[in-house]
């Protein structure tokens, strides 16, 4: 996720149990670009001892093809082609979610990707544009190339994060392809994960948000899978967290009032398992800097018996993450 799976983010996520492999924020891929500095560094250095899957947004099929010959020398799992990013300012270039207006341009730029990586090539779509009228003619085209696995969030460009998900069109592409199929959109719990694998017939899922909001729920799933009790993080595992996040993931060269920017981009989710009235979410909001951003968490996560109590497995219902620049607008390419 852009501006969120830092290296830095990685290995406190690792920490509390990471997932089975990650995909780096993606790499913009225009005429003069290069892999930038900071998602190459969390690629080599993340140290959780997971495999990383580098990520690549763009169009243009001689530069994508350069930028992979660039990424295969790195210790990356595999590459991973953009084709959801709903952004304007990025669809309007015909990348990342715009590709699924155009299938023959997918055919194309697919069809070179594949020749040109000799090792797990993968793909994370949305289900359609504006509607799913491509989307058989798009999984037609990533089975014919033979790509290795197909993460598909559940919802269109236009759907943005907001609206429902359509399991049933991850199902149909589980039903429709040759590769496995990772269900992505709102599994918001390693309950609801088990669930959605057996509603869709998915082979695993990724989880975005909800892993910034729950840490855990990685490890969770897989204590659930193998029938073990999965463990229930109290708010006082939250405070941790939290000072995981300030101390790894707020640049300490940066002033207190930008490192409590930085840090409520992370508390937007976290809060919304916090209380069901949304109060920390409403004080957190009022902080301006990372002294009194901290002394909330403290008032909230810890003071009065608080550290004792759960934390929700799932967001409450009625609180919302205020959209952040990349869920609203996307990055410039
Ligand atoms: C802040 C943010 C940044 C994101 N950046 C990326 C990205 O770089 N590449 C990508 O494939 N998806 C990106 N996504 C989308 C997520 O991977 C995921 O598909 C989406 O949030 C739905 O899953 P969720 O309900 O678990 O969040 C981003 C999402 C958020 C909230």
């Amino acid at each position: 996720m852009q501006d969120v799976t830092t290296t830095a983010f990685m290995r406190v996520i690792g920490r509390r149990g990471a997932p089975d492999w990650f995909v780096t924020e993606y790499f913009r891929v225009h005429e003069s670009s290069t892999p930038e500095k900071h998602i190459v560094d969390s690629v080599v250095n993340h140290g959780t001892g997971r495999p990383v899957f580098a990520q690549l947004i763009g169009e243009d099929t001689p530069h994508m093809l350069r930028t992979v010959r660039e990424l295969l020398r790195l210790p990356v799992a595999g590459i991973d082609l953009n084709m959801g990013c709903p952004a304007p300012k990025v669809y309007r270039k015909n990348v990342g979610g715009g590709l699924l207006r155009d299938p023959a341009k997918v055919d194309e730029l697919v069809g070179a990707l594949r020749q040109a990586i000799p090792g797990l090539f993968t793909v994370k779509m949305r289900i359609g544009f504006d509607g799913t009228q491509r989307f058989d003619e798009l999984l037609a085209v990533l089975a014919r190339h033979q790509v290795d696995l197909v993460t598909v969030h559940g919802r269109t460009v236009k759907g943005l994060y907001w609206s429902e998900v359509d399991y049933s069109a991850i199902a149909h592409a589980v039903r429709s392809l040759p590769c496995p199929v990772i269900a992505n959109g709102d599994v918001a719990s390693a309950a609801k994960a088990s669930r959605l694998l057996e509603e869709t017939g998915a082979r695993g899922m990724m989880m975005g948000r909800h892993a910034i909001r729950n840490p855990w729920i990685f490890a969770q799933w897989r204590d659930l899978q193998l029938g073990r009790a999965p463990f229930r993080p109290v708010l006082a595992d939250v405070r941790d967290y939290v000072q995981d996040l300030a101390d790894h993931c707020c640049d300490q060269a940066m002033t207190s009032e930008q490192r409590a920017g930085r840090l409520k981009k992370f508390l937007n989710f976290i809060g919304l398992g916090v209380d069901a009235d949304g109060a920390f979410l409403h004080e957190m909001r009022r902080c301006s800097n990372m002294e009194e951003l901290l002394a909330c968490c403290d008032r909230r996560l810890l003071q009065g018996g608080r550290g004792a109590e759960p934390y929700a497995d799932e967001p409450y219902r009625g609180l919302v993450a205020r959209p952040t620049r990349e869920t609203q607008q996307g990055c410039e390419l």
